[in-house]
């Protein structure tokens, strides 16, 4: 069970001066007190797909590392599967915005680092296939530094994926990717949710990915971070804007609400 509830989630962070006494006082946000979400409510079902939308700063990866277990509200909880975040868990995997990578080990440890309680031969398997997946068989015994950024990101889907987590939680994932292989990578990111149906959560900044891979989107304002549209997306696969006035319209609708005043 790993549906995830987000609930009155507010988070400050503190700064050297002074602890607040209530969140929103406007004398405990000045000095170096920067709240950061306020008051966030979502509710994601078992299996669902939810793209996260905003504003550079606003508050996203914070969101991720709380439903996470690697950082804690100040106000509210989450909730993955009924049970309240404590901690980080092996069933929660997390894509870190910037990479996450051992640089003292080769692509094919990094990839099978989850995997030791997996039996030898199925854990060589694994790793195999999901190199094969991002394309980068043939680098195994490359270490971080030997690769470029995009394949270090390929890299940690693939350590990710292999995981066959019960909670994929993507902050960025194609930041750092080619064009081509972001393109790639969203489809190969889409049928893999389409067959295996894990709950995925992703901050993504590309409009367009939101679009195309959520069963439902969220867009948050600037900081303090509210949620500004929840919209659940019923189109048909494989997404085409063209083909799609209505997906289109959605998109422009969610550029200007993003401040930005034309679909690009
Ligand atoms: N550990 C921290 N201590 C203090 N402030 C922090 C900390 N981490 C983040 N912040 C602040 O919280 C705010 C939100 O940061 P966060 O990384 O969550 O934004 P974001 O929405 O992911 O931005 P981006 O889209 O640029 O990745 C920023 O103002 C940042 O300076
Ligand atoms: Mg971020």
């Amino acid at each position: 069970m790993s549906h995830i509830r987000i609930e009155n989630l507010s988070k400050m962070y503190l700064g050297r001066r002074s602890k607040p006494r209530s969140l929103h006082d406007p004398a405990e946000q000045s000095g170096d007190n920067v709240l950061v979400l306020d008051d966030v409510n979502i509710v994601i079902e078992e299996g669902e797909m939810v793209c996260i939308l905003g504003p550079s700063g606003c508050g996203k990866s914070t969101l991720l590392r709380i439903v996470a277990g690697f950082e804690f509200p100040s106000s509210g909880a989450v909730f993955v599967g009924n049970q309240p975040v404590r901690g980080p868990s092996a069933q929660s995997i997390f894509v870190f915005q910037h990479s996450g990578l051992f640089p003292w080990m080769t692509v094919a440890q990094n990839v099978g680092l989850g995997l030791r309680h997996v039996k030898a031969e199925e854990a060589k398997q694994r790793i195999q296939d999901h190199i094969e997946m991002v394309e980068l068989d043939g680098f195994e015994d490359y270490y971080p530094h030997q690769l470029s950024g995009g394949m270090q990101r390929r890299v940690e889907l693939a350590r990710a994926l292999a995981l066959n987590p019960e909670l994929l939680i993507m902050d960025e994932p194609f930041s750092g990717l080619d064009f081509l292989t972001h393109m790639k990578m969203r489809e190969e990111v889409v049928n893999m949710h389409e067959f295996i149906r894990k709950t995925m959560v992703m901050v993504t900044h590309d409009i367009d990915d939101a679009l195309i891979m959520g069963d439902r989107i969220v867009v948050f304002s600037g900081r303090p971070a509210t949620v500004k549209l929840v919209h659940k997306l019923d189109f048909p696969r494989p997404r085409d804007f063209e083909r799609n006035p209505e997906l289109s319209r959605l998109r422009s609708e969610i550029f200007l609400m993003l401040g930005v005043p034309y679909a690009v």
